[in-house]
């Protein structure tokens, strides 16, 4: 395995640029191959094993392409695939749901934490299960929202009953929680929305994530020793133009390297 050799990131569409972006911020050399599953995208109303089919052939091909460690960006897969993949590859695989679990417990102060995300991840319960074992006492509830992840990768701003599907997830979240995860990676590309109806911590996984994954790389000696900023390449296998518009307007920079790909 060589320092040089890329990390693979993927998410069922544009979701997992929100991961992607602190990945970058964090490791500035590293090479990151970015693969959003957009034509089989929404994961979150798929079976476990439809997901876990779906996420080992993107591994694979991370594998093919030279990849030294992969990201789930997506709660949902993670929740459905993380410690199978595991097993099955050789190559480090970490998500995000150990992530956002631990910020989320390190800001509560009442000990209420309160998780959006899709259907899949909310009936997985891969949430408690993480929260839990930091802390017994804290109570989780968890909202599954099928809307929204399709309603972002068609493009949040052109539904006009955005806010009041929004707000009639947010109402259903128990009032005294003082803790939001914002449990699907798309989710941060709403976040202004989102904050105009819940009002207490937010807590967003691909921070702590990009910490994990620069942690893992250094225990591992595999960081990239290069001081030129890494190569980023976008594999899509939906609406290449529609991921190339949402995608540079949260990530605030042009895609060089964009491909399309079989779904
Ligand atoms: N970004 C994915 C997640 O974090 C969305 C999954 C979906 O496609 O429904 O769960």
């Amino acid at each position: 395995m060589k320092n040089n050799y890329n990390i693979g990131v993927f998410d069922s569409g544009v979701g997992g640029t929100t991961v992607l972006k602190e990945i970058i911020k964090l490791l500035p050399h590293e090479n990151i191959l970015y693969y959003g599953d957009s034509g089989n995208s929404p994961y979150g109303e798929k079976t476990t094993e439809e997901i876990q089919q779906l996420s080992r052939k993107i591994v694979y091909f991370f594998t093919s392409q030279n990849c030294k460690v992969v990201v789930i960006a997506c709660n949902t897969a993670t929740a459905a695939a993380l410690h199978c993949l595991q097993k099955e590859f050789d190559i480090p695989i970490l998500g995000v749901i150990t992530a956002g679990a631990k910020t989320a417990v390190k800001t509560t102060e009442n000990n209420q934490i309160n998780i959006l995300s899709t259907p899949f991840t909310a009936l997985s319960k891969a949430y408690t299960r993480e929260i839990r074992k930091l802390s017994e006492s804290i109570e989780v509830y968890q909202e599954g929202c099928p809307q929204f992840c399709p309603m972002i990768e068609k493009g949040w701003e052109t539904f006009e009953n955005r806010e009041q599907i929004l707000k009639e997830h947010i109402e259903k979240l128990p009032k005294d929680s003082d803790t939001l995860i914002l449990g699907c990676t798309h989710y941060p590309m709403i976040r202004s929305d989102i904050e105009k109806y819940f009002k207490g911590n937010i807590v967003d996984p691909a921070k702590e994530t990009a910490k994990e994954l620069k942690e893992l790389l250094i225990t591992k000696t595999m960081l990239n020793p290069s001081s030129y900023p890494g190569k980023i390449l976008f594999y899509v296998s939906g609406d290449t133009e529609k991921f190339k518009e949402i995608a540079e307007k949260f990530l605030n920079f042009k895609i060089k390297y964009l491909f399309k790909v079989k779904k």
